[in-house]
């Protein structure tokens, strides 16, 4: 598929370079294109690089993989995204990392779908962190990618990709559910930073036997 990564940062570059490898066609929508370091790394994905607006006006599916509060900018940057999958990886954490700005009543999935009219917004590869998307493989388990989104196209796309990057997807619902994945998001960074796990852990999901 023709993929835009807006924002090449911890989430952007180590999914980008995943589906890259799964023979994607990956483009990352950038503010400086013109920077030879990040045309280097780019190239070294065999990727390639744009504006924002070159990006995502080719592309099937945009990955919005920007700080919460780039969001707007970025999105106005886009352009018109109707039609498109729109993958939204964004948290939309405080400035110290202790809490959400928005949650409970809507969530930052909700508020990118109300700016990018039209899109097919899935929410997905928010609640872990980026190391464990570089390797989501622990021993002979896959870790669960929980999405959610309207579209059932959409999220088709969306959890095919977070196959790729070699997760087990599972669906949990309507775009209404990131208002459960948001917080997820928290628990997680919560035992990284704060009670200093680090980032070599994931949460699993486990069925009884037969079930
Ligand atoms: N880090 C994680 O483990 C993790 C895990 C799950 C979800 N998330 C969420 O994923 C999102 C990205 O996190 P990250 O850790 O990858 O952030 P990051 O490392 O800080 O990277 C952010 C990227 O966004 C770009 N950017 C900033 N403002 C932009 C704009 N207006 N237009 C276009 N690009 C812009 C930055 O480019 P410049 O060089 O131009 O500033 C940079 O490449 C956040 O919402 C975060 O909450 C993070």
């Amino acid at each position: 598929m023709k993929i835009a990564v807006i924002g090449m940062g911890n989430v952007g570059s180590i999914l980008g370079r995943r589906w890259a490898e799964a023979g994607h066609e990956v483009t990352f929508g950038v503010r400086e294109k013109s920077d030879t370091k990040t045309q280097a790394e780019a190239k070294a994905m065999k990727a390639s690089i744009g504006t924002v607006a070159e990006a995502a006006a080719k592309a099937q599916v945009v990955v919005l993989a920007v700080p919460w509060k780039a969001v707007p900018e970025a999105l106005a940057a886009a352009g018109n995204l109707s039609g498109k999958v729109l993958v939204d990886c964004t948290n939309p954490l405080t400035q110290d990392l202790s809490g959400l700005e928005i949650g409970t009543t809507t969530s930052a999935a909700e508020e990118v779908a109300k700016k990018a009219k039209g899109a097919k917004v899935v929410k997905i590869f928010n609640t872990t962190g980026a190391p464990n998307m570089a390797n989501p493989k622990y021993g002979a388990v896959s870790l669960p990618m929980l999405y959610a989104g309207d579209d059932a196209d959409a999220k088709k796309v969306a959890a095919q990709l977070a196959k790729d990057v070699g997760f087990e997807p599972v669906d949990v619902g309507p775009l209404t559910a990131a208002r459960l994945l948001e917080p997820m998001a928290l628990i997680w960074i919560t035992l990284a930073i704060r009670q200093k796990w680090g980032t070599d852990f994931a949460f699993n999901l486990i069925k009884r036997p037969g079930k």
